[in-house]
């Protein structure tokens, strides 16, 4: 079947195609219904069906006699090893978790926090969450202390598994003074935490409260799977929205298993035995998605990677994964490639490696810039570069070439059209669908194809107003763009308060509650301006408070250190101007677009609700004069 065909297939019988492509997964009661509403109303998918997750991505394997298989390669620069886990192992391994975390209290509908760097331990606890019904949440190793204390908050978990240390290049970052310091600030008391102790930093442990991963594993009952309502949530993932407090995006069993199963083949092009990877952190959806379950839901071979694309040892350390491993179909974010492309401009360590298993280059996470999509062209000969489009909520593409179905023509800065089960629309801001070419929200289409979310954790409310109230009928992306006259998809940038800073999504809200925090500061605004290796980054303007003195370099160097010691360095928070005055409209709502289109060098319309068009020009001035802008 053709992609229009399939595509046109999936709205005009979505029960049909979606129960189709659910008989791929062994359910433990097989669903009859495809799509239902839920007692919130919310659309949900398969609701009478029931299966494990973990069974989904291990047992099944075993049962149809790929035991010994690979599952999982975990190919580690960091500590300088490589481990391999076949099916059987894998499910062994995490059978024990799952018995060591029903010894600690933990049963269906629990949540378990994973606070954890990339090793297998941190697979298999995931795994062994959804293996017993646990609800688990990973929180990013790169998150500072009061973020992660935040997510046990909203999360209430009843065990956080989290390591000694996480390495960054040639630094160890201890993690577990950062849990201890997110235990102290957090309201929600847990009964125990589960520490790998990495060789590389020892943890102290606070007795009674602390058990030891390695003894504890060792120890543990093998579990078996229980089962779930494909309804029920398999993970929250915490996402950065347009306010300071994350929300919390759940994901149920059932739709997920079905979507990213059926992803695999129609998309990434790769069946049973194949070799995938996603060079993403298991911290991300990209990581929860195509690191872990999707790959190992088709039965193919996935790789865990605690390195960087430089400086592990060179620019040539993704060559070197892709030749050693045989990767068929590769995924990473952009700003990896630019990293490299810096270090080695005409690729040259290339040549070293025979990368003539990759059939396949997929990129998403943020806009593929022309730039490096010509790079990857140019020195990838023959290899198609498929720039794909999705987000936390949906959980996989929602635009994107499928790869297994139909290869399109590719159009740099598109990641082409929209994968099945989505309803497109660009709208206007009063809800007029835009033509080809115009600029608008991009919207879908209620309902959302499997593995859509169905609520934001503890707060439906939230979900209705964030998402689904300024069009009702359709879910906001949250995205602007276009489509051309071929309907290709044209995914320009976010029109709310989030910034994509290195792949990292970020709230501007979320660092100017911090950038607020500081005594000297009076008011604040944080805005995403332009970067040409991370894609954004964050600049803060603030207002000093009447009557201090504080030299603005200091201001700045305070600033930047807060940010880090309550968000993470992943903000790559570096400017701080003082300016006397916000651009504000004449009912209070600062003008950030104007501002960051000012930084960013490009055109910008003053509103006519502008309190002081005077400001406009005083905020250019500081800009001149801090250096961030030129006077011409
Ligand atoms: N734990 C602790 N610290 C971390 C961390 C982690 N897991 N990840 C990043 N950091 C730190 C970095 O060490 C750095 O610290 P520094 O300011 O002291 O040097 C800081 O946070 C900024 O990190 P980043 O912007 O990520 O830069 P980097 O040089 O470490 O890595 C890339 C560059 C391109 C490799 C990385 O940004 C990346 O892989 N991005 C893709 C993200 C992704 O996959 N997103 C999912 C969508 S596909
Ligand atoms: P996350 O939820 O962390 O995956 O981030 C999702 C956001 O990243 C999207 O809303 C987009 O703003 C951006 N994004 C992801 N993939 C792409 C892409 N291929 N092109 C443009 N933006 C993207």
């Amino acid at each position: 079947m053709s992609y229009a065909e399939l595509y046109q297939r999936s709205l005009t019988d979505p029960d049909g195609f979606w129960l189709e492509q659910a008989s791929n997964i062994p359910w433990i009661k097989t669903p009859t219904v495809g799509l239902s509403q839920d007692e919130n109303g919310a659309w949900r998918w398969f609701e009478d069906g029931q299966l494990n997750t973990c069974y989904v991505a291990l047992d099944q394997h075993v049962a149809a006699g790929r035991g010994d298989q690979v599952a999982l390669i975990y190919d580690s620069p960091a500590t300088n090893s490589i481990a391999k886990f076949t099916f059987a192992e894998l499910t062994d391994w995490t059978a024990r978790v799952a018995g060591g975390l029903v010894s600690l209290g933990v049963g269906k509908g629990d949540r378990v926090v994973i606070y954890m760097p990339m090793v297998p331990e941190t697979v298999v606890a995931m795994l062994a969450c959804a293996r017993i019904g646990a609800v688990h949440s990973v929180v990013f190793g790169g998150f500072a202390a009061p973020e992660l204390a935040t997510r046990i908050d909203d999360a209430t978990p009843k065990v956080v598994i989290s390591a000694s240390c996480g390495i960054e290049f040639e630094r160890i970052i201890p993690y577990k003074p950062l849990l201890d310091e997110a235990i102290r600030l957090s309201e929600h008391k847990l009964a125990h935490t589960v520490i790998l102790q990495r060789p590389q930093c020892v943890a102290d442990m606070t007795e009674g409260r602390d058990v030891d991963w390695t003894s504890w594993a060792a120890e543990a009952q093998a579990h078996e799977c229980v089962a779930v309502s494909a309804t029920d949530p398999l993970y929250i993932l915490y996402t950065s929205g347009t306010t300071g407090k994350p929300k919390g995006v759940v994901r149920d069993n059932g739709g997920h298993a079905v979507a990213l199963e059926y992803s695999m083949s129609s998309i990434y092009g790769v069946d049973a035995g194949d070799v995938y990877w996603a060079a993403s952190d298991v911290g991300w959806v990209v990581g929860h998605s195509y690191i872990v379950y999707g790959p190992l839901f088709k039965g193919c071979t996935t790789i865990l990677y605690e390195g960087k694309p430089v400086r592990t040892p060179d620019a040539g350390a993704f060559w070197r994964v892709i030749a050693d491993h045989r990767v068929k179909s590769f995924f990473v974010a952009p700003t990896a490639f630019r990293a490299m492309k810096k270090e080695d401009p005409d690729c040259e360590l290339k040549a070293q490696y025979d990368i003539s298993s990759l059939k396949y280059q997929f990129v998403a996470g943020e806009r593929l810039d022309p730039p490096t999509y010509h790079w990857l062209q140019e020195n990838l000969p023959g290899i198609p570069i498929i720039d794909h489009w999705w987000q936390t909520e949906t959980g996989w593409s929602i635009c994107t070439n499928m790869a297994g179905v139909e290869l399109l023509e590719t159009k740099p800065g598109s990641p082409t059209l929209p994968a099945p089960g989505y309803d497109l629309r660009v709208l206007d801001e009063s809800g007029h669908e835009l033509g080809p070419g115009q600029e608008g929200a991009i919207v879908i289409k209620e309902p959302l194809p499997p593995s859509g979310f169905p609520t934001v954790w503890g707060d439906h409310d939230r979900y209705v107003d964030s998402y689904f109230s300024q069009f009702p009928g359709f879910y906001l992306t949250g995205d602007g763009g276009y489509r051309d006259e071929d309907g290709y998809v044209y995914v320009m940038g976010r029109i709310d308060d989030v910034i994509n800073v290195a792949g990292h999504r970020l709230s501007t809200g979320q660092i100017e509650e911090v950038v607020a925090g500081h005594p000297a500061v009076a008011e604040c605004a944080v805005i995403g301006i332009e970067d040409v290796d991370k894609g954004q980054v964050p600049m803060g303007l603030m207002i000093v408070k009447d009557g201090l003195n504080i030299e603005a370099a200091t201001l700045q160097a305070e600033l930047v250190q807060m940010v880090r010691d309550n968000v993470g360095g992943i903000a790559n928070f570096k400017r701080a101007v003082v300016v006397p005055r916000l651009p504000k409209t004449r009912s209070g709502k600062i003008l950030r677009a104007v501002m960051r289109k000012m930084v960013d060098g490009q055109p910008y319309v003053v509103p006519s609700t502008i309190d002081d068009p005077a400001i406009i020009d005083e905020i250019q001035g500081c800009l001149v004069e801090a250096g961030v802008i030129s006077s011409s």
